[in-house]
């Protein structure tokens, strides 16, 4: 990776037991023509030894404050780095660097930086869905620090759930995709997330439980790219992500007008809303009353927007998704057919609805690709660097 070769890195490790994957992580680091310059909190030195990161990244490792003899370590190694990369990060780190506390080393660097900063989170379950860290990465998140992970797995304090740092190797892609040529620049892409809501009457309506965290994650991967990104929402709890242009809705119907009015220009098109597939055929202005007799309601199907997009004379580049329950490969393999898209990522609704991380298989020309189970970010830059590169060989062609 000739790009790599001059880039500087400064790798901060705090206390937690995920420490020891930083060493991994620095040597895949290495490998890749990065420079990599360690910073250690004090709690880290107990979990992992300087003489191990000395050692793998072949430069003295930065643990105190008052060792550098310039007596500016901080502005010195900040100024220099191209990124400041946090892996782990513990809950408390995590805290320090939301209320913007520089009361060691490594916290003093990362207020003084000049660079993008990085943090992986890494502690147990509770303590990642603590209230308080929530709040703290979502701080983070505004600031524009970008967050890798955590992922869902086997915890060291023996419980299972979110909170385990991404493995060495999938940090060192992520780095490696940061300082890569922006894949999507100037490009125009659309995206449907969340569920839709189709009305009943005045009060109730047909939904589903998708939350929009996959589609509003591959708007943030897209924005990381460099695209310029239009969400067109369903209705959700979910922060809109900062530079993304959103379009909210409310109905299926909606939801197809919306993009008509969007898609042209458009170089890429992912379809990542639940949209439902019925809507009743006429809602009652009014709220229902309840009566003892049986009550029927028509269902019509809505538009396939996915489709409609796919057949247009001069369409995108479209991706979709599939949420089956069962028979992924064939199921997956139909709908990419039927539906006329480049590219599909099936995924088994049972592990996805909802919840923070999920599994996908990519179905394209070339057959399957499988991108193990990861948090929905990690999953979606996966996804756009999958789909930019086919983006990229048909726009050449
Ligand atoms: O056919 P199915 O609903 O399983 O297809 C899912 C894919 O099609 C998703 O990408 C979804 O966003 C898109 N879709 C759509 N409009 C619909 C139904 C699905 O764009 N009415």
């Amino acid at each position: 990776m000739e790009q790599a070769q001059t880039k500087r890195i400064v790798l901060g490790i705090t206390g937690g037991i995920a420490a020891y994957k930083a060493a991994e992580f620095t040597r895949l680091l290495i490998k890749q023509g990065f420079e990599v310059q360690v910073a250690m909190t004090e709690a880290a030195t107990h979990f992992i030894t300087p003489t191990t990161m000395q050692a793998l990244s072949g430069r003295a490792v930065l643990t105190d404050q008052w060792q550098d003899d310039k007596g500016m370590a901080h502005i010195h190694t900040s100024r220099v780095a191209d990124a400041i990369v946090i892996a782990p990060a513990s809950a408390d780190f995590i805290a320090k660097l939301a209320s913007g506390l520089a009361n060691d080393l490594l916290s003093t660097l990362c207020l003084a930086r000049d660079c993008p900063l990085l943090v992986a989170p890494a502690m147990n379950k509770q303590m990642w869905s603590n209230a308080a860290t929530q709040r703290n990465i979502q701080r983070l998140i505004a600031d524009g620090v970008t967050i890798l992970g955590p992922a869902s797995g086997a915890q060291a304090c023996g419980e299972e759930g979110m909170g385990r740092m991404l493995e060495a190797e999938q940090l060192a892609q992520d780095i490696a995709a940061i300082f890569q040529p922006k894949l999507l620049a100037g490009r125009k892409v659309i995206i449907t997330a969340g569920p839709t809501y189709e009305a009943i009457d005045a009060v109730r309506g047909i939904t589903n439980r998708s939350s929009g965290k996959m589609g509003y994650a591959i708007a943030q991967a897209a924005l990381e790219l460099g695209a310029q990104v239009t969400l067109i929402s369903g209705p959700t709890a979910l922060d809109k992500p900062q530079g993304a242009q959103v379009v909210n809705v409310t109905s299926g119907a909606e939801m197809f007008e919306a993009v008509k009015q969007q898609v042209a220009k458009t170089d890429m098109f992912i379809g990542v809303a639940a949209v439902a597939d019925y809507r009743v055929a006429q809602p009652s202005e009014q709220k229902i009353k309840r009566s003892d007799a049986a009550l029927t309601l028509e269902l019509i199907p809505n538009p396939d927007i996915l489709a409609w997009v796919a057949n247009l004379p001069q369409p995108p580049f479209c991706v979709g998704f599939a949420a089956e329950s069962e028979k992924l490969r064939e199921h997956a393999t139909e709908k990419r057919k039927k539906k006329n898209i480049p590219l599909l990522a099936a995924n088994l609704a049972q592990n996805a609805i909802g919840s923070d991380d999920n599994e996908l298989v990519l179905f394209d020309d070339a057959g399957e690709h499988v991108l193990p189970r990861a948090d929905k970010l990690t999953l979606a830059r996966a996804l756009l660097r999958h789909a930019a590169a086919l983006y990229k060989k048909g726009s050449t062609q």
